[in-house]
């Protein structure tokens, strides 16, 4: 009897502390610029009615050059504002931040709110399918030092041979809204050369930054090489936590909200692109 009395006064607690959120809580996002924009725009494709709020951390782009403790503080910062706004999920939509942060946000986190990363959706995907043998990984410099993808893939198909090459200079072009350009294909052609990219059967974009150069990339390939690209990947696996939660919103609830760090006007034209109308964007500096 006593024993029930405690577990009940437990779970209410437990619950009080936590309550559940609503389906019509935002969905949160974040990455270190503007490459989370296309996992924002798959799930905006993939589920309409839900509500965004993403956090663009401008003042401190580019991640990929960063140390991992200023990765993990920045990321954990971050996500401790978008659970503050009432955020049903978070999602990591930063391959640097996923490959550095994702245990230490999820540790801190996780108990009160579902974190998701974008490595391990790419991962599954890819490891599934049977006919690849040689995979190749580009991403920043502190995603592909991580290993992440390397040792995730090899984890779960020990035949893969997987080839990683950071690309640095990237994100940086890209958030600086070089792409499509003989400046990007300059760039990208010389990366793409790399020997030790030979042969490979797909191409992971370990970055979110690089759906934007995708047309370029596969124009590289010509169309020979599968170019995984983790935007829709992502969007469907939030789809199934939400879902399995019952948490999928069911009536529109309001208007995505887009936070930054610091102002851009690059920001601020990509997002117009990916999400016309009248933008909700607002500076907001977490470390004042
Ligand atoms: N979009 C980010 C990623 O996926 C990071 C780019 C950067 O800030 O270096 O890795």
């Amino acid at each position: 009897m006593a024993f029930f009395m405690f577990a009940n006064y437990y779970f209410f607690n437990l619950k009080a502390k936590h309550p559940k959120p609503k389906p019509s809580a935002p969905i949160g996002i974040f990455d270190s610029g503007i490459g989370g924009l296309t996992v924002a725009n798959a799930i905006k494709a993939r589920m309409p009615l839900e509500r965004i709020i993403y956090f663009g951390d401008t003042a401190h782009l580019p991640y990929g050059d960063k140390a991992p403790g200023s990765i993990k503080n920045y990321s954990l910062k971050i996500a401790e504002f978008l659970f503050s706004q009432g955020c049903k999920i978070i999602v990591i939509a930063c391959n640097t931040a996923s490959s550095i942060a994702y245990d230490h946000v999820k540790n801190n986190i996780g108990e009160k709110c579902p974190v998701l990363d974008v490595i391990s959706p790419v991962v599954d995907k890819v490891s599934r399918s049977k006919k690849m043998k040689k995979i190749g990984v580009i991403g920043t410099r502190a995603t592909i030092r991580s290993g992440e993808y390397a040792n995730q893939l090899v984890n779960v198909n020990r035949d893969l041979e997987v080839v990683s090459v950071a690309t640095p200079l990237l994100a940086p072009m890209i958030e600086e809204g070089f792409f499509n350009n003989n400046i990007s294909r300059t760039v990208i052609n010389s990366y793409l050369s790399k020997p030790r990219l030979k042969n490979i059967d797909a191409l992971i974009l370990a970055c979110t930054h690089y759906p934007l150069i995708k047309p370029e990339i596969s124009e590289y390939y010509n169309g020979k090489v599968w170019i995984v690209d983790s935007a829709e990947i992502v969007a469907s696996r939030i789809h199934s936590i939400l879902n399995a939660r019952k948490l999928l919103c069911t009536k529109r609830s309001g208007d995505h909200h887009f936070y930054i760090s610091d102002y851009t006007s690059s920001f601020e034209k990509s997002t117009k692109i990916f999400f016309e109308g009248k933008l909700k964007l607002e500076h907001l500096d977490l470390w004042k």
